[in-house]
């Protein structure tokens, strides 16, 4: 079972989205699990997680005493976990999973890096919030800083829940139809085409008449062109990638 561990001070703020829909149901499936461990739970100096930086600045940075605690909690059955799955077995007490860490100073996540953890055995998480964290926290576990996003949040929170809500859809039997995924936005570098339903006009804006042809071919390649030419306006960089990468297609 894919399992997603998440550091954080603020557990309240879990499942939160990841509860409801498709991954809520699957979450109480057990499907997937949430673990999450409430950073609060392990203060190390006077009774606070976090401290001033050295060399002075604004804000407060989580101590790195707390994280240990919190970490080395992973490996022992402890009551400072909320898990959100109902079949503890399945559970992982495994320290072993790709760690990451929220923050607008990181590399940004695509599909593809979402694709390679949803085939792992599960991923972990650290939510900072304030001023950030003490780097040896980072140095020393080896998280890699990842952003959502040239934009700052006030915390870690809703970017995991995104980047964990990606990675859970692609799990096999997560989504009915596994053709949707498939034809995801970004898969091979292409943007999905425009979609219609009923009315075949509205506001005066007729539907692309091949889209009514019930010609399956012609439809798919009209599709696949119009993919190609939003893709060019709205990503000229991931049409690049494309053109290098089907080089001997075109
Ligand atoms: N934390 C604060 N800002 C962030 C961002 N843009 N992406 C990920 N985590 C963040």
């Amino acid at each position: 079972m894919w399992q997603a561990n998440i550091f954080t001070s603020f557990p309240d703020a879990f499942p939160g989205s990841l509860g409801v829909s498709l991954i809520g149901k699957a979450l109480k499936r057990n499907e997937w699990c949430l673990n999450i461990v409430d950073l609060k739970k392990f203060p190390a100096h006077n009774d606070r997680i976090d401290s001033y930086p050295y060399g002075g600045g604004v804000g407060m940075l989580l101590s790195p005493l707390t994280f240990e605690m919190a970490f080395n909690s992973l490996n022992s059955s402890s009551e400072n976990e909320r898990i959100f799955s109902e079949n503890e077995q399945k559970f992982k007490r495994t320290q072993k999973f790709k760690r990451i860490y929220f923050s607008p100073r990181g590399r940004q996540l695509n599909q593809k890096d979402l694709a390679d953890i949803s085939q792992s055995a599960g991923l972990t998480v650290l939510c900072g919030r304030y001023e950030g964290v003490d780097q040896r926290i980072l140095d020393y576990y080896k998280f890699e800083e990842v952003s959502i996003g040239d934009f700052v949040l006030l915390g870690g929170e809703v970017a995991a829940m995104a980047i964990i809500e990606g990675c859970v859809r692609l799990l096999p039997g997560i989504v009915g139809d596994q053709q949707s995924v498939q034809n995801d936005s970004f898969q091979e570098n292409l943007l999905e085409h425009d979609q219609y339903t009923k009315p075949s006009v509205f506001k005066n804006i007729a539907v692309p008449e091949i889209l009514l042809s019930g010609n399956h071919q012609k439809i798919r390649s009209f599709q696949n062109d119009l993919s190609k030419m939003i893709t060019m306006k709205k990503r000229p960089d991931l049409w690049a990638k494309y053109v290098q990468d089907n080089m001997k297609l075109i």
